[in-house]
């Protein structure tokens, strides 16, 4: 899978890990940065950069990091057409895609280890949004709330308004 990543310094250590990670296990990982650690930078620096490539199609999911992971889940669900979610449980990495058709995982370096982490990005990846109408109901409700887009039927993606 074309994979996105992006951290601050908060998840810095962490990112590179996951980097690594996914690279054995042989997907093509787009590193939105940081590219060093550097107590100073802001996560929107990196997150905003990879949610817009989320929402464009040219990655097909996301990971994200940051000290909580609070801060990137915010900043990423500004854009049109991203579903992230803030999962540092098994169970919500794998539902979080299958009922809620999330496109980006957030996860704080500060709270959960590398293991754990691994174990969420693979069980995200790994999972695929189930299609079930009453899904696609909700997260047409949940489209409609986006003012620069129209959701389409599957739920999938986001078109964008004619103007
Ligand atoms: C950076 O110190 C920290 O605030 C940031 O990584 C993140 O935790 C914000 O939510």
């Amino acid at each position: 899978m074309r994979v996105g990543i992006a951290t601050d310094h908060g998840g810095f250590g962490l990112k590179e890990e996951l980097l690594a990670h996914l690279r054995a296990a042989g997907h093509e990982v787009v590193d939105f940065g940081a590219h060093g650690l550097n107590p100073g930078d802001d996560y929107p620096d990196f997150v905003i950069p990879l949610a817009r490539a989320v929402a464009a199609g040219t990655v097909e999911r996301g990971v994200a990091v940051c000290g909580s992971g609070v801060g990137a889940s915010v900043c990423a669900n500004k854009i049109p057409g991203v579903r992230a979610g803030l999962v540092h449980d098994h169970y919500s990495a794998r539902q979080g895609v299958e009922d809620d058709h999330m496109n980006i995982i957030c996860m704080g370096a500060r709270t959960i280890g590398p293991f754990a982490a691994w174990d969420l990005v693979e069980t995200f990846l790994g999972a695929e949004f189930s299609q079930a109408e009453r899904h696609l109901r909700r997260l047409g409700k949940v489209a409609s709330l986006e003012p620069e887009v129209i959701s389409d039927r599957r739920g999938a993606g986001t078109t964008p308004r004619k103007t």
